[in-house]
């Protein structure tokens, strides 16, 4: 038997003073995106900042609607619309910033985002980052790379991409 085992870290800052000029820019980018959130269902407002490695910033933030399905994440709004704009050009961090009553700490992305950034991620050759934050808190998450939320992931390698 072959026991094959993952494990996860990730760094927790109690503010953003660490972070360089630029990533505090990007966390601004995902702050103010908020503002253009529609989630008057969930009250729960998402912005979203990609980073691309050439430094142009792409935001997002949550859209819902009364059929509640059909409603769309932030991160998924964010990085269509990258693709759409930019093309699918490599993205170096991705800012995320929660607004809600309920929700001090930051929140990470759910699973079908993951899902998404990482099919993203499996066609660029370098991680990455995320770095998430809270209207409500001062402390940041920095997660080295996406891939590391969705271990043993399905993606298009698996279908011959
Ligand atoms: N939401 C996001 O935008 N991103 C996530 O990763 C988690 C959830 C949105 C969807 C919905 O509008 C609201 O947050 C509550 O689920």
């Amino acid at each position: 038997m072959d026991r094959r085992e993952v494990s996860f870290s990730y760094n927790v800052f109690a503010n953003k003073s660490a972070f360089s000029e630029q990533d505090q820019l990007l966390l601004q980018h995902a702050s103010n995106a908020t503002g253009t959130a529609y989630a008057p269902y969930s009250k729960f407002k998402v912005g979203v900042a990609i980073r691309t490695s050439d430094h142009q910033i792409i935001t997002g933030s949550n859209q819902e609607n009364g059929s509640f399905p059909i409603g769309q994440c932030a991160e998924r709004v964010a990085i269509y619309r990258l693709t759409h704009e930019l093309g699918r050009v490599p993205i170096d961090s991705i800012a995320i910033l929660v607004d809600n009553e309920h929700q001090k700490s930051p929140a990470s992305p759910c699973g079908s985002c993951r899902q998404i950034l990482n099919e993203y991620r499996s066609f660029q050759d370098k991680p990455i980052r995320l770095i998430l934050g809270s209207a409500r808190s001062e402390e940041i998450y920095e997660i080295h790379d996406v891939k590391d939320l969705l271990p043993f992931a399905f993606d298009g390698l698996f279908l011959g991409l």
